[in-house]
């Protein structure tokens, strides 16, 4: 039997780069979620795509009866997007994650083998009450300063809990099975794509800043020069996930694992620019509520448990991420 893996979210960011590497693997069923029908450029990187709501029970239901044995839940709302409805925020980040978690619990009841469940978790998790102990910690492992102040964090903080719940004690005085769900959750950095534009996200600005330079656009960065978070290639996003759906489970100690690859300034990130596009106009024109949201940020991210447990390393430092990634295919791209 070919094993089966179902992304959700498959048509976002990390989808596109996921279903790219899945398509290089022999011999896997890729089953795709999306609110929309999948784009053509995917269409044949999947087996069975349903068009629906990771909110939607009909939605769990249908998929239960596929035998999937691992999930990569890429579907949310991301940080800026969820302030903007933070209900439905709370009901997609977080109702439909409980959804899928149970419904793979079924499917590993039915089967008698746990369903990996990959969560992409965020520095969004971590709340830094002010910049001067931003600046101070520096480098965060992943039990500090766990106070979020977007609805997007804090329903990435509680599914984090959850999906540990859901896989070690989930109806502990019921008698539920165990060993039916292995919940493993990685918490990006901002995300840089060379092949997508992301929408909806604080950290933005980055990828904003580059699509928008090679393009000849001139850009005004919603948050100041000094601001700074970790970033990371979407390469090395999705070989995260990769590494850590197939790492020995005896080797991890956690279920929630940092990764960090770079963390420059919008200031240094602008300088990248302006070093291959010269011409390019970077003006600064801070939105308050965004620069507060990325000054509760970390300024980067201590991720040795990954690197011990399961041999984390980033491909791409920052020199690299734009020299062999960036800026050659976003070159590209815009060229013709
Ligand atoms: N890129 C995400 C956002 O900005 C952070 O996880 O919301």
């Amino acid at each position: 039997m070919p094993r089966t893996i179902l992304v959700t979210g498959a048509n976002g960011e990390i989808g596109h780069t996921l279903l790219e590497r899945f398509a290089e693997l022999e011999g896997a069923r890729i089953i795709t979620v999306d609110l929309a029908p999948l784009h053509a450029d995917l269409a044949s990187k999947s087996s069975l795509h349903l068009t629906g709501d990771v909110s939607d029970p009909a939605l769990w239901a249908r998929l239960q009866e596929e035998d999937i044995n691992e999930i990569h839940h890429l579907a949310a709302l991301l940080s800026t997007s969820a302030e903007k409805a933070p209900e439905r925020a709370h009901h997609v980040n977080v109702n439909g994650t409980l959804g899928l978690l149970s419904m793979a619990r079924a499917i590993g009841q039915r089967r008698g083998s746990p369903v990996t469940f990959l969560f992409p978790s965020t520095i969004a998790v971590f709340g830094l009450p002010n910049l001067e102990t931003k600046q101070a910690a520096g480098r965060l492992t992943e039990d500090q300063y766990l106070q979020p102040i977007t609805m997007y964090g804090i329903n990435k903080l509680y599914c984090e809990q959850l999906g540990g719940y859901m896989s070690d004690r989930y109806g502990q005085l019921l008698d539920a099975q165990a060993d039916v769900l292995d919940f493993r959750a990685l918490r990006f950095p901002g995300l840089i794509s060379a092949h997508t534009v992301p929408s909806g996200g604080t950290s933005d600005f980055a990828p904003e800043m580059i699509h928008n330079a090679a393009q000849g656009k001139s850009y005004a960065c919603f948050v100041r020069p000094d601001a700074r978070i970790p970033f990371m290639a979407m390469p090395d996003g999705v070989e995260a996930l990769l590494k850590l759906a197939s790492a020995d489970r005896s080797r991890l100690r956690q279920r929630v694992y940092n990764i960090g690859a770079f963390a420059p300034s919008a200031e240094a990130i602008a300088a990248e620019v302006r070093s291959v596009w010269p011409n390019t106009d970077i003006t600064y024109a801070p939105h308050p509520k965004r620069q507060a949201i990325i000054d509760s940020w970390c300024a980067d991210v201590d991720d040795s448990a990954a690197r011990a447990d399961w041999d984390w390393a980033p491909a791409y430092d920052q020199r690299r991420a734009f020299d062999d990634y960036l800026i050659p295919i976003i070159s590209e791209r815009y060229s013709s």
